[in-house]
């Protein structure tokens, strides 16, 4: 062991987390390696759901077109479809992931962005590629082993897995992005809470035309309610679209304390055949894994200068499809504040509001996504399904409610009541874009908290309180039109502010770091035609936001102030860590 290569920042993991936070690091300048364990990114779909904040984040750092022009488009994403087998009974649906009408005025009111369905193994080339063109040294087959950390950096140790032999990096930051087994959090000591192994999920990937079955009710998940259905796994089986309609993804349960069974491809094939239901459908089985449903976060998701982000410190179920966005989410909030601090512009006490921020979102995460699992079991229950599980029971219970009679209505009532209730699953645009941050990185302006007047996991509410995200409204400039969340971003902070705050404009240009700055307002460079920038800014037109890069309000005033320039500079020393 003689060589020690040097950097800024080494990412161990090319998971939606590590190579974020590359692809982030490198859009600002930060040099950074990534080393991966394996000698290709993800080879199999994982992750798919990419909510409209991810989208939000993808659109800043410039690759949210490309991602757009793979992904299967949200219009063929929402007729979440429960069935007793796809060639089976219709049990009901939800329109989902913002196709029902209301939803989607909401999804539109939100954001720039439209959900889409990005399977992992698409999604990560996208990534890397970009973070590699514009900086990211990767080194495939090494595999991270230990660290050591003193004042000014961290050492680690990786191995070549080609060559067999190891070798040191030294960098300023270590980023643990190296999932739900991670080791990099394991040796910071990261103190988590939960528990891993909740429940046992295989998921199988195959391809077959499935077009008959799912193109007139075009859909991302068909789950099945098949006796067994409940062992173990997500709250049913799952069929999952990959590609419309011939690549696929089938989750299917087993009891974790049996073990996993052999996944031999007869195994593979009968499950499939299950859920299926349809014989004669050539299926092709191109893989079978096993895994565990988790529920675990991290209560700190840093040691000294190492940061860990993803599922090292979140480990939850795929329900709500949260997974690799809340990775990407994390890599973003983390990146920016690495660039400040590592270029000088910040105090590393800046790189605290990180945990503060994330963990109470990393926590909601795991919870929200392990209740959803939770929340299957009323489409059971109204077909008195849990137990017994013999096929002619399940059967004999799905045929009784057609029946006219009382309690076949009642069940009927039930039955749509429960996978209703699944709209916390499909459709929790809340969870999705709601988030708010309080830690040292933002500015309390002395406003109580508004709190949420509908319910926050299932509708977007948004704000300007520091701390929120900048909300979304369409505005112009010449004959462009943009979001003002076009406006902010790039690495920089902004400032916007509307007619009469000048003051604001000339403190924003007297600042020591770059802060550009928006004005909106008629005759000005933005204009709101609309009108919507007004109901929602929270400010009067000579007020001021001062917006993170990361796109989340920072520190608001409602008016025009002659102190401006003192009031924007405190507000900056704040935010980084140098008050
Ligand atoms: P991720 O696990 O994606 O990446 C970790 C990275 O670290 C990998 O590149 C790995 O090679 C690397 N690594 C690990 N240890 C290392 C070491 N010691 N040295 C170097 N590199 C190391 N989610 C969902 O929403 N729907 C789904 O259907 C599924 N299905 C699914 C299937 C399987 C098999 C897995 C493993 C995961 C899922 N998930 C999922 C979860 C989803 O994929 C997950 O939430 C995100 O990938 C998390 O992204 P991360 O970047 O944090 O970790």
């Amino acid at each position: 062991m003689s060589t020690v290569v040097e950097t800024d920042v080494l990412i161990v993991g090319s998971g939606p987390a590590g190579a974020s936070a590359a692809l982030a690091l490198s859009t600002y300048g930060v040099p950074n390696i990534v080393v991966t364990r394996y000698a290709s990114l993800a080879d199999t779909p994982r992750a798919h759901i990419t909510n409209q904040r991810t989208m939000e984040v993808l659109r800043d750092l410039g690759v949210e077109q490309e991602v757009v022009a793979q992904a299967t488009p949200q219009h063929l994403m929402g007729n979440t479809t429960f069935c007793t087998s796809l060639a089976g009974e219709e049990l009901g649906r939800v329109r989902s992931w913002g196709n029902d009408p209301l939803v989607q005025a909401e999804h539109e009111l939100a954001s720039p962005t439209r959900m889409c369905d990005m399977p992992q193994h698409l999604m990560e080339p996208v990534l890397v590629n970009a973070a590699v063109a514009r900086g990211t040294r990767l080194r495939f087959e090494t595999e991270y082993l230990s660290h050591t950390q003193d004042a000014d950096g961290v050492t680690a140790t990786v191995r070549d897995r080609l060559r067999g032999d190891t070798y040191e990096i030294r960098a300023k930051y270590l980023i643990g992005a190296d999932g739900g087994r991670s080791k990099v959090a394991a040796d910071a000591g990261l103190p988590m809470g939960g528990q891993m192994g909740v429940a046992g999920s295989i998921n199988i990937v195959f391809e077959a035309d499935l077009a008959k079955y799912t193109a007139h009710r075009p859909s991302t998940l068909y789950w099945v309610l098949a006796p067994g259905a409940t062992v173990g796994g997500i709250g049913a089986g799952l069929v999952r679209c990959v590609r419309p309609w011939t690549e696929w993804l089938i989750v299917w349960g087993y009891d974790v304390t049996a073990g996993a069974p052999d996944l031999t491809t007869e195994y593979a094939e009968s499950v499939v055949r299950k859920l299926v239901g349809d014989d004669d459908i050539p299926v092709t089985i191109k893989s079978s894994s096993a895994w565990t449903v988790n529920e675990m976060y991290a209560e700190r998701y840093a040691n000294g200068r190492v940061f860990c982000a993803g599922d090292a410190v979140h480990r939850h179920p795929p329900s709500n499809g949260l997974g690799s966005n809340t990775s990407v989410q994390d890599a973003y909030n983390l990146a920016w504040k690495l660039k400040l601090v590592l270029d000088g512009t910040a105090h590393p006490r800046l790189l605290d509001s990180y945990t503060a921020e994330r963990a109470p979102i990393g926590r909601q995460v795991v919870t929200r996504a392990n209740q959803s699992i939770r929340e299957t079991a009323p489409v059971f229950e109204a077909l008195d399904g849990l137990s017994p599980q013999t096929p002619e029971q399940l059967w004999a219970n799905i045929t009784a409610r057609k029946d006219s009679t009382e309690a076949a209505g009642k069940q009927r009532a039930e039955l749509r009541e429960a996978i209703a209730f699944k709209a916390y699953e499909f459709n929790a645009h809340g969870v999705d874009l709601n988030q708010r941050y309080a830690s040292g990185a933002i500015v309390p302006d002395g406003t109580p908290d508004p709190g949420f007047a509908r319910d926050p996991e299932l509708h977007h509410q948004p704000s300007t309180r520091p701390g929120a995200r900048l909300p979304h409204a369409w505005i112009t400039s010449g004959s462009r039109t943009l979001s003002t969340l076009d406006t902010v971003g790039r690495g920089r902070f902004t400032l916007l502010t509307g007619i009469g705050g000048e003051d604001w404009v000339r403190a924003a240009s007297a600042q020591d770091l770059p802060v550009a700055t928006v004005v909106i307002g008629p005759g000005q460079e933005y204009e709101d035609p609309y009108g919507d920038w007004a109901r929602l800014s929270e400010i009067s037109d000579a007020g001021a936001l001062l917006v993170r890069p990361d796109g989340f309000v920072a520190f608001r005033h409602a008016s025009a102030a002659p102190d401006a320039g003192e009031l924007l500079a405190d507000a900056l020393r704040t935010v980084l860590g140098h008050a």
